[in-house]
């Protein structure tokens, strides 16, 4: 008999343990021995089956399995805790502290048993997910000398000891991202981090690992995710044995920093998922946790979009830019975001980053004529901003020399010809707020790119009391900034880029709507970084561009159909020189927009479902489902032709009703659930190289 309830947090006072109850699964852990442990990450098991479990096993002279291990002792693994007292000792010594239980969120406190320090870990589970929200808070309950800190994480995970794991995560560079990485876990440190303040293209602050037997339907797969936009760190280790731990947190690298008497410090969130369903089960229930838990409006429809980017790079004035909204309208459009160049001198990466009012040039009369413009057309207006920059030629640069990250004595490196505003400075995170409320307030401005192209350096700041928060404090500024905006101006979008998908994370999520995941829209390259973006990410935020063929990223030519079928598995955007497009083309791509705009409730808001993963072959086939398993769409693409008989063009759905009968309008064609999930569709791709498909189905007769 099942003793807990989904979402719920159970005590078993007898051995100190806890129990944490997700949906279907739990998470146990215990205090005792002066520390709290991990014992259980997997199915729902009864408390007093998880506390009859053992503690983790030390592992020959180490201890393992600690919930966030500090140092000292015999710890020799990654220290997720790393503080120094006023008299220089370093080890940490605990004794508890108490714990609170409300609903689903568990605070247990250890205090340390000399020094005027308690860490608290908390846990939160939810009772329509698996995933688990953990983070740490450092006190300081003293009144003498500061703590000097120089790493807190917000979680150590234990993934149960076995003889062969495997880690997934991607890597990738710019106009690459999200390229999905899988390899053996060896024994050894393993560590994915960002050292350039932002969360960075080369690999993404998450990681799967299972037993090397997973597959996309079958297999134990745990996964974490950090909810940071700084310098971050996951570090996993594997023991000779099989135990492996992973930790997570933000700041590595960053100078220590002082704890104050009386203060509290919270860690960023770190969000771990057991699941047993493999690859797919596990991304589909990240997404659904994204979805509920922390995108801002993921009820909302996300609006097929144009970005002015790759049709006109710097090129934009308003005389051209009306000229392409009304050719995006034309095409079905609903949100035209106008990208860089439009205010005081850009024309180039040179100049301007800072001064934020329009070119007088291109824009003569202000922003305003072209956002009524597009505003008649039935479009939204959707600007890009960079607010964390500043080209040294500019006005801002010029008057404030010193906002800028930077050491004494010190090059300021220049890249991309562009310093970082230190977001730190309370004075310079006001100043961008400000602006930023001002041109919201002066123009019927509905969505912000926000942008971020280059890594920090040198980040210093000479003047402050307490350098090592510095980065920190910049990207909790960061978060502050685009949160008051929200509140301040509901009605405004945000859509997060760093070079392309150099700042997507669940940090950011929780205040932005939508990512720009790569400024490569080459169908050919989308198929991998989608399928990667897709591993915990939703379609909802991931926005994919049908643009110009040949891409002016890769220079290959492609089928505008292709270009739209591809794109159609995230929030559909248009971009490119679309006055430039034939119209037989812009024919096409208005009927495709408005396939999209028939599907999208499927792709932004159901149940994702790689039948067949990019990383098999050059086919690709990406289902969506609705929660009722009334309606489905299935996306097929081929990038190039083989011989029929290697090119199965066949394809068992997931996720329907097998009871059920499904018709496609389009084709006419009436299909029995059962059939379509066990014997399969033929997806009827025409012949030729870049073949694309899409089916849409739904219960005939409705329910
Ligand atoms: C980098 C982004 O990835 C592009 O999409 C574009 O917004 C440019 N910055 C503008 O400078």
């Amino acid at each position: 008999m099942a003793d807990h309830g989904p979402g719920t947090v159970r005590h078993d006072a007898g051995t100190g343990t806890w129990v944490l109850y997700g949906r279907t699964t739990a998470y146990g852990l215990r205090l005792t021995a002066g520390s709290v442990w991990h014992v259980w990450w997997g199915p729902a098991l009864t408390l007093d089956q998880v506390a009859g479990l053992p503690l983790p096993p030390r592992d020959h002279d180490d201890i393992l399995g600690e919930e966030l291990p500090g140092e000292g002792g015999e710890r020799f693994g990654p220290p997720s805790l790393q503080v120094a007292f006023g008299d220089g000792t370093r080890a940490v010594e605990w004794v508890p502290g108490g714990h609170h239980i409300d609903g689903g969120h568990l605070r247990v406190t250890l205090a340390d048993r000399h020094y005027p320090l308690h860490v608290e870990l908390h846990y939160r589970v939810r009772p329509d997910s698996d995933v688990i929200e953990r983070w740490t808070v450092l006190r300081h309950t003293g009144a003498g000398a500061p703590v000097s800190v120089s790493a807190v994480d917000a979680a150590s995970w234990t993934v149960p000891a076995h003889p062969v794991h495997r880690l997934s995560y991607v890597g990738g560079e710019t106009k690459v991202e999200f390229q999905l990485q899988r390899m053996n876990l060896d024994t050894g440190e393993f560590t994915l981090t960002s050292r350039r303040g932002v969360t960075r293209q080369e690999v993404n602050p998450w990681l799967i690992v299972d037993r090397a037997d997973a597959s996309e339907e079958h297999g134990q797969v745990w996964s974490v995710a950090l909810a940071w936009s700084g310098n971050w760190r996951i570090t996993t280790r594997r023991t000779l044995a099989g135990h492996v731990t992973i930790s997570a947190g933000s700041g590595p690298g960053e100078p220590a920093w002082r704890l104050q008497p009386g203060e509290t410090w919270q860690s960023p969130m770190c969000a771990g998922l057991y699941s047993a369903g493999g690859f797919g089960a596990t991304s589909r229930q990240w997404h659904a946790y994204v979805r509920a838990h922390v995108l801002p409006a993921a009820d909302e429809v996300r609006p097929v979009f144009y970005n002015s980017w790759e049709g006109c790079g710097f090129d934009v004035d308003e005389a051209g830019q009306r000229r392409m909204a009304r050719v995006a309208a034309e095409l079905g459009a609903e949100l035209y975001v106008l990208d860089d160049g439009w205010f005081s001198t850009r024309t180039d990466d040179r100049a301007g980053l800072g001064d934020w009012w329009p070119h007088p040039d291109r824009f003569p009369d202000g922003l305003g004529p072209l956002i009524a413009e597009v505003h008649r057309l039935g479009m939204r207006f959707g600007l890009w901003v960079e607010p964390e920059m500043v080209n040294p030629d500019s006005r801002l640069y010029h008057d404030h020399p010193d906002w800028t990250l930077h050491m004494p004595h010190r090059h300021r490196t220049e890249i991309r010809h562009q310093l970082v505003l230190n977001f730190a400075r309370p004075e310079v995170a006001e100043w961008a707020y400000t602006w930023l409320d001002k041109l919201l307030t002066d123009n019927a401005i509905d969505f912000l790119k926000w942008d971020s192209n280059r890594a920090f350096t040198e980040a210093g700041w000479p003047e402050s009391a307490d350098p090592g928060r510095t980065l920190t404090d910049h990207t909790r500024n960061l978060y502050r900034i685009i949160d008051r905006l929200r509140a301040d101006h509901p009605r405004v979008r945000i859509e997060t880029c760093a070079s392309g998908g150099g700042r997507v994370d669940l940090g950011m999520l929780r205040r932005a709507d939508q990512s720009w995941p790569s400024d490569n829209t080459d169908p050919a390259d989308r198929m991998a970084i989608q399928e990667g973006y897709s591993q915990i990410y939703p379609a909802i935020t991931m926005g994919a561009c049908a643009g110009d063929s040949p891409s002016p990223v890769t220079g290959r030519a492609s089928a505008l159909t292709f270009r739209f079928h591809v794109a159609m598995a995230g929030a559909l955007g248009l971009s490119g020189d679309l006055r430039a497009w034939p119209e037989p083309d812009r024919r096409e791509a208005a009927r495709l927009t408005a396939t999209y705009r028939r599907i999208r409730h499927l792709v932004q808001h159901g149940d994702l479902y790689r039948l067949r993963p990019a990383a098999l072959d050059r086919m690709t086939v990406v289902q969506y489902v609705s929660a009722d398993a009334a309606e489905t769409v299935v996306l097929a693409w081929r990038l190039f032709t083989r011989p029929r008989e290697i090119d199965v063009p066949i394809v068992c759905l997931r996720g329907l009703d097998p009871s059920a009968r499904y018709r496609d309008g389009e084709r006419g064609v009436v299909l029995d659930g059962a059939v379509l999930m066990h014997a399969g569709l033929d997806l009827g791709l025409p012949p030729g190289d870049q073949a694309s498909v899409v089916w849409h189905l739904r219960r005939d007769p409705p329910g």
